[in-house]
């Protein structure tokens, strides 16, 4: 409960800084394993994440897109991810930030 509320309140600031955003993603993709498969520019079991934001530049859904892979595993048949919408939206801005 505690780890809740000093997450809505990170999340509460990050929307007028933007900056603290990707802090928080970070934190989440750590804390769940994402770098056991990616890494931000290398292609290790999965793509790097770099290229996975390449590959969605400039597609408006693109984060629906992502968020939905994490969650159900999508059409790429991914490992899903707990989490809440917002937390799986942290780590897909990582991502598609990565560069
Ligand atoms: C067990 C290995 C594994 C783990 C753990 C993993 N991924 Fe992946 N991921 C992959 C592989 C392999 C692909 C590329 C092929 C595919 O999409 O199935 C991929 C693709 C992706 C994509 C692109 C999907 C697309 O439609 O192109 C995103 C975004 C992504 N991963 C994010 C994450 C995040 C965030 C985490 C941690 C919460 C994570 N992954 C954890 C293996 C993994």
């Amino acid at each position: 409960m505690k780890h809740a509320l000093v997450l809505t309140a990170s999340f509460g600031l990050l929307v007028s800084t933007g900056s603290a955003l990707a802090g928080a993603g970070e934190d989440l993709i750590a804390s769940n394993k994402c770098s056991k498969c990616h890494t931000a520019t290398t292609t290790k079991k999965g793509p790097s994440f770099a290229s996975i934001a390449e590959k969605f530049k400039g597609k408006p859904d693109a984060v629906a897109t992502l968020v939905d892979v994490l969650k159900t595993g999508g059409k790429v048949d991914h490992d899903t991810i707990k989490g809440s919408d917002a937390d799986l939206k942290a780590m897909v801005e990582v991502v598609l930030s990565s560069k």
